[in-house]
């Protein structure tokens, strides 16, 4: 046997492992027959949604981050604690204070039940609404995959532990994004979704307090109007100042003007860090909006298969069944 067959062998029993572990197949046309009305519906819930306040397209697409890097997109974040029995993610660092939209989830949910009762996840209602919040706010679309189940547990832990932190350091960045088979590309890609939607001033204050390489005007207003050394923790600013509801490549401009809110946004520039693997796609997205809307919808596609072990498919987002 030639090594190039036994490498095309080894190679494809690897995808029956990889296919075997993961729970479900996910396709484009899974609802085509069961839910015919399903995309238009969530289309529609998203842009009632964005429409009343532009920042909830940015809410609907960190929820489905917060969900995939989170044992799989299995709407394992959209479920609510029960006291005594169960502490899921809604409370734990990253999301506590912090991650919205549920709401908009579970209007959608509703008038998708009215249409199909008992047959779309949570988990996908979310990956389509990401795609249409994206889409809404100017940015690309794409065919969403679909076929995901919701799952019957999770943990506050879990949340507390996949998702990268704002004082994270380009190493560790890569390396929890590795973890979910994302490469520095996929990373720098989806970063760009910092160019719509809101930091509050406590997850900030570090950088535009520490963080010398920081361009010092834009620093010093924030520090002077929006976040004060002491107090003003739940203060906002926009993650992308020139144009916080346009998903467009602002983001990476503003990442070579050292001009972002979060010390894991400037660390994909000019930290010395990545062997320059990441300043090279940000000066490349900064200067190419089609090449960023083109990578940022592959990308979303790839951590969108990020499937879970999930089992059912919830009636009620916010409960199992
Ligand atoms: C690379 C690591 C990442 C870190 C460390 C990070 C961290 C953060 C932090 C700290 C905030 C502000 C939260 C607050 O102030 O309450 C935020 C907001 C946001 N993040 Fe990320 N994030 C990362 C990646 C991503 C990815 C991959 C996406 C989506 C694909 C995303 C989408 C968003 C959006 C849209 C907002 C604004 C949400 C709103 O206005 O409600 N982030 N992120
Ligand atoms: C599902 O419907 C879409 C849109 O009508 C169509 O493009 C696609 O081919 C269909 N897929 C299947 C598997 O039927
Ligand atoms: C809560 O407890 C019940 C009874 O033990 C169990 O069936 C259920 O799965 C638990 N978890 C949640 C999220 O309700
Ligand atoms: C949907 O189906 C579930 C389970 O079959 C049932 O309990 C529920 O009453 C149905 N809801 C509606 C609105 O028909
Ligand atoms: C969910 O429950 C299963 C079966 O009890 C268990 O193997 C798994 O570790 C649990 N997952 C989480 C995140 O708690
Ligand atoms: C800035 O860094 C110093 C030294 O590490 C630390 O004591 C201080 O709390 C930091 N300030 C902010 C606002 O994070
Ligand atoms: C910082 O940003 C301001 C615009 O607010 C710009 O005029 C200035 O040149 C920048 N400073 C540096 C060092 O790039
Ligand atoms: C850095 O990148 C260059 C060009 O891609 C490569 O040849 C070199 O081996 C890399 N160095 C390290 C330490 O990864
Ligand atoms: C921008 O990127 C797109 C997609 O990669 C490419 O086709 C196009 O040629 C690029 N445009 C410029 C001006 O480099």
């Amino acid at each position: 046997m030639g090594w190039w067959l036994s490498r095309a062998l080894w190679l494809s029993a690897l995808a029956v492992v990889a296919a075997g572990a993961q729970a479900q197949q996910l396709s484009p046309g899974f609802y085509n027959a069961t839910c015919p009305a399903l995309q238009a519906v969530v289309r529609r819930g998203v842009a009632r949604a964005v429409r009343r306040e532009p920042r909830m397209g940015a809410s609907i697409l960190r929820l489905f981050f917060h969900d995939c890097f989170v044992n799989g997109c299995d709407a394992s974040v959209l479920l609510d604690d029960v006291p005594g029995n169960f502490t899921g993610e809604k409370n734990s660092g990253p999301n506590a204070n912090s991650l919205r939209g549920y709401e908009v989830i579970d209007a959608i949910k509703a008038q998708v039940e009215a249409s199909c009762n008992a047959t779309v996840s949570c988990a996908d209602i979310l990956a389509l609404a990401a795609r249409d919040a994206v889409n809404l706010l100017g940015g690309p679309s794409w065919t969403v995959p679909l076929g995901r189940r919701d799952a019957r547990n999770t943990s506050m832990n879990a949340a507390n532990t996949n998702l990268p932190p704002p004082d994270a350091s380009l190493s560790t960045l890569l390396s929890m994004f590795r973890a979910k088979g994302l490469d520095a590309r996929d990373l720098t890609a989806l970063s760009g979704a910092h160019t719509v939607g809101q930091a509050r001033c406590a997850v900030f204050r570090s950088h535009i307090y520490n963080d010398t390489a920081t361009n010092a005007t834009f620093a010093a207003d924030l520090r002077a109007n929006v976040c004060p050394f002491t107090g003003g923790d739940a203060n906002l600013a926009p993650l992308d100042p020139q144009a916080p509801n346009a998903f467009d490549n602002g983001y990476f401009r503003d990442l070579v003007a050292r001009r972002v809110l979060l010390r894991s946004d400037q660390a994909l520039y000019g930290s010395g860090g990545g062997n320059g693997t990441t300043d090279a796609l940000v000066r490349a997205y900064a200067a190419n909006g089609t090449a960023f809307a083109a990578d940022f919808a592959a990308a979303m596609v790839r951590m969108g298969s990020l499937v879970g072990s999930g089992g059912e498919v919830r009636l009620n987002c916010r409960r199992v069944n």
